[in-house]
């Protein structure tokens, strides 16, 4: 019942109802934008929002029927990559859960909430009532074909007639996180379609490169907790499945370490050759001395991986999207640095500013791992936790100023201090005003 209530869905998604046509699109933009990078197919959404509801359609790969069975299963996350420490957008494992719950508790949980899902010929139409007696949610899922969508995901959550206001007046911050996201992909295509009113934005840079959700985890990234998590995960994993990888196999996953004699120095240097991952563990526990050894040595043995490797937007791209906001474009100003916190994670943090004469007031897109925030994501900052907009308000950029400026920050290990993803810590790092 985490999902069913109002007040259950505003914890899980982070946001009042009045904001959930963006939640609905930044989980499924995110899943998509990840699913093709995975692949590397060049990623094209198509967005449309009209009187049924909101549906994000893409040229990925298509959710297999499997994660959708386990979607479909409120008793377990589905996200695998939950352990993981990489620079990606979503990595919780429930966000298509609050989107199954969200027309239900939308409804007034009156009627029946539905959301479809269609990928490799089946539209799975899944709805979500409660059982009052048992006050457990009923989850049914009919299978129909759908054989003219072959590739690729369609997403649609059917928005209560009820609810129709509130999808209304979200208008103008739905159509500009649409446009955040062509901001912070420089090789997304995107067409957007508001009720007939269209819309498309072409990829500046298609073949862009940058570090993908299915590249390897460096050890690096982690530390002691983080580190002893995902050999949890895994341990806990295998068991289920009544299989025990081998810390040889747990290692060779991992960036810079996929080369056997690499992995072979490893193993001598911690004694863990031909042992199993299970014997890391310790009665309830892992055996710290243990893991905090292999971490060590895992890092003695793989090269850092720099800073730029994540993905750049680069200046090029920036002043092509300024530009084509109506934006002057010699008072257009970017800078960037890449560089290691002090706990050694990698971070390139972007910004760019520019004059926007014909623009109603200020537009500000911030975004954190490629991925715009709903609200700004950056509300502290530095040591005595100013936000970005009394900082901007100093600087005479303040909410009515016609500008626009931008920020994002990509880093493999972003702390969100809520569960809606909506406020971040970045490295555990303070910069003192100065350096702001
Ligand atoms: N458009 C899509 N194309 C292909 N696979 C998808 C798509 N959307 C979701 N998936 C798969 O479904 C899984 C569950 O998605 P969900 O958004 O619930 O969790 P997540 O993306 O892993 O984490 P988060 O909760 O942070 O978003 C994803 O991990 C992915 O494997
Ligand atoms: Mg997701």
């Amino acid at each position: 019942m985490d999902f069913c209530s109002r007040k259950e869905l505003i914890a899980q998604t982070g946001h009042q109802p009045e904001a959930w046509p963006l939640v609905v699109l930044k989980e499924a933009a995110d899943n998509s934008i990840d699913a093709c990078e995975d692949q590397g197919i060049r990623p094209l959404i198509f967005v449309t929002v009209d009187a049924r509801g909101i549906e994000i359609a893409d040229n990925g790969p298509g959710i297999p029927e499997a994660t959708v069975e386990s979607i479909c299963d409120f008793s377990v996350r589905v996200s695998s990559r939950e352990a993981y420490v990489s620079p990606t957008r979503g990595a919780q494992g429930n966000a298509l859960k609050t989107l199954i719950a969200m027309p239900f508790v939308l409804s007034d949980q009156a009627g029946e909430g539905r959301l479809d899902i269609t990928a490799h010929g089946i539209r799975h139409e899944i709805t979500l009532h409660v059982d009052r007696i048992r006050q457990e949610p009923v989850i049914e899922r009919r299978r129909q074909s759908a054989e003219r969508i072959q590739s690729g995901t369609v997403l649609r959550v059917h928005w209560p007639d009820s609810s129709c206001s509130i999808l209304q007046r979200a208008k103008h911050r739905f159509v500009q996180m649409l446009g955040d996201y062509t901001f912070l992909n420089p090789h997304l295509s995107l067409i957007g379609d508001w009720f007939g009113e269209r819309w498309r934005v072409d990829a500046t840079s298609p073949a862009w490169p940058k570090w993908r959700p299915s590249d390897a985890t460096s050890p690096h990234w982690y530390g002691v907790e983080q580190f002893e998590r995902l050999i949890g995960a895994f341990i806990a994993h295998d068991a289920d499945g009544s299989t025990d990888r081998t810390v040889r196999q747990f290692v060779s996953a991992f960036a810079g370490l996929s080369r056997p004699d690499k992995q072979a120095k490893v193993l001598k240097e911690t004694g863990l050759a031909r042992v199993n991952l299970s014997a890391l563990r310790d009665g309830d526990s892992l055996n710290h001395e243990l893991t905090r050894k292999l971490l060590a040595v895992m890092k003695n043995h793989s090269k850092v991986i720099k800073p730029a490797a994540l993905g750049v937007l680069g200046k090029t791209h920036l002043s092509e999207r300024f530009s084509a906001l109506g934006c002057d474009m010699e008072t257009f100003n970017y800078r960037k640095v890449a560089d290691v916190t002090e706990e050694g994670l990698p971070f390139v943090l972007e910004t760019a500013f520019a004059w926007s004469p014909d623009a109603e007031g200020r537009r500000i897109i911030t975004g954190v791992n490629w991925s715009p925030g709903i609200l700004n994501p950056f509300r502290e900052l530095g040591r005595f936790g100013q936000s970005l907009d009394s900082i901007l308000e100093r600087q005479r950029a303040g909410e009515d100023e016609p500008v626009v400026f931008l920020l994002h920050v990509a880093c493999p290990r972003v702390e969100y201090t809520d569960r809606g993803k909506s406020a971040v810590v970045i490295g555990g790092e303070q910069h003192s005003d100065e350096e702001e």
